[in-house]
């Protein structure tokens, strides 16, 4: 049994004490507002919420569950402090977190006093970094050493109002970034019984994911309710749509171009995208989200030109022109543009394609090819060597086996990896650098 003190009483830290006490621990509940306090301290859940309140009076019941208004009560009592207190926007936008410092600095005082190791949870969601800053605030008023006499983790919370006490004992996984290995146990020991995946992370991930779940839920409504406008105008059945759509978990509802890095490209992305626009416009719909995808995607394309600028390259290669590997097509290939661009900035340049090597040799596509690219034809070279020797920057659109030893090879090259080779032998190079990641 731990012996947890929580912070905050509002819907999460609600129903963290009732769940809490659930899984057979001793929970303290500590809030600014008395009268939160007083309703825990009864029993009582705070919030209106399915389950909630008969979990909570189980826990009540056989003395698990206690609420008080005094930190220094809630920290000297319990091993660990899970932080719920809010963090709503400022006028900025920005994640206020006034409150959430205001009760790391009661914590603080706290372990100036204590003699045994505490865990300070942060369940709130945080602006990446507030982790560092809570352990470096703590160790200012303390005088203790985090990982020594304190630890601060990130423990982001998944529950969904309405299904907060089954999301909680059922969770979709669990996140914690910690860099303490005493504090990543003790939090393990709390969480496998609920069964899901554990997954130890560094703390800024754990911190943005929240940010990054809730945009991309907010992104899914948005989608799914534009698509619902233009069928509607169309005169079909969106949601027969959007099941169809969600029935194809190969690259739909799937962690299919989930990978940060290069824009898309091909003859089919661009186009369709291009066609349901048109289709949405000419009917008198708005759609802003779907009509500023391309924008988005240029952007991403300026962006490395931009980082080419940085770099301070006059001569580049690039590996990889055709849209993606394992074709010739170079029907609205972003590498095109990549390469015109890079062009546009006065270097010099010499590309690498596999396939287009091929088309060349066989004579496969010629015609297309002499058509499409007949400016950068005469900077393809036969090896992908030959791009590296005559480069100073090197970017990876493609991946390619010989690339990880020419990274190693090659010290004064700077490699541009749009793909991620996924070589650790590579990663921490100073030459090498991921392009978004
Ligand atoms: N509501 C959700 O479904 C949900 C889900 C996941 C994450 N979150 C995140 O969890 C955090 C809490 O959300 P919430 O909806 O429970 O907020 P809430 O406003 O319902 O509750 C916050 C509580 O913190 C208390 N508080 C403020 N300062 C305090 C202090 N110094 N000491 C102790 N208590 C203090 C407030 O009095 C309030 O009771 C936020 O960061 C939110 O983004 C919320």
């Amino acid at each position: 049994m731990a012996s947890i003190s929580v912070f905050g009483l509002g819907y999460v830290g609600c129903v963290g004490i009732a769940c809490l006490a659930k899984l057979g621990h001793r929970v303290i509940g500590c809030d600014v507002d008395i009268n939160k306090v007083n309703r825990i301290a009864s029993g009582l859940p705070t919030i209106v919420e399915r389950d909630v309140d008969e979990v909570m009076h189980e826990g009540y019941k056989v003395g698990l569950i206690s609420a008080t208004s005094s930190p220094f009560e809630a920290v000297s009592k319990t091993d660990v402090s899970f932080l719920c207190v809010g963090t709503p926007n400022a006028a900025d936008g920005r994640l206020d977190t006034t409150y959430l410092m205001s009760a790391v600095r009661s914590i603080a005082e706290v372990i100036r006093s204590k003699s045994t190791f505490h865990i300070v949870v942060i369940r709130s969601t945080v602006p990446p970094g507030t982790n560092a800053v809570a352990a470096a605030l703590i160790e200012k008023i303390s005088g203790k050493r985090e990982g020594i006499n304190f630890a601060v983790a990130s423990n982001p919370e998944f529950l969904r109002e309405g299904m907060a006490v089954a999301d909680y004992l059922n969770p979709p996984l669990t996140v914690i970034g910690c860099e303490c290995r005493r504090a990543l146990d003790y939090l393990r020991r709390i969480y496998e019984p609920l069964g899901s995946e554990i997954i130890e992370v560094e703390p800024k991930v754990a911190e943005i994911i929240k940010f990054v779940n809730n945009s991309y839920h907010a992104l899914k409504v948005t989608f799914g309710n534009e698509i619902g406008a233009i069928c509607k105008k169309l005169d079909i059945d969106s949601h027969s749509v959007m099941e169809l759509f969600c029935k194809d978990t190969q690259l739909n509802i799937s962690p299919y171009y989930f990978k940060p890095g290069f824009a898309y490209g091909g003859s089919c992305l661009p186009k369709d995208l291009r066609g349901l626009n048109f289709l949405a416009e000419s009917n008198q719909v708005d759609v802003p989200v779907l009509s500023s995808i391309e924008c988005s995607n240029n952007v991403h394309i300026q962006r490395v030109l931009e980082r080419v600028q940085e770099i301070g390259a006059r001569s580049v290669g690039i590996i990889g022109l055709t849209f993606k590997a394992g074709t010739d097509d170079l029907r609205n290939s972003a590498a095109i543009r990549l390469a015109e661009g890079v062009l546009g900035k006065g270097c010099s340049l010499s590309i690498y394609d596999r396939y287009l090597n091929i088309a060349q040799d066989t004579e496969t596509n010629l015609r297309e090819l002499n058509r499409r690219i007949p400016h950068l034809l005469p900077l393809l070279v036969k090896n992908v060597e030959d791009v590296v020797e005559n480069s100073s920057l090197v970017i990876i659109t493609v991946r390619n086996p010989k690339m990880p030893e020419l990274i190693r090879d090659n010290p004064e090259v700077h490699f541009l990896d749009l793909v991620r080779l996924k070589d650790q032998s590579v990663e921490t190079l100073p030459n090498y650098e991921g392009f978004c990641w």
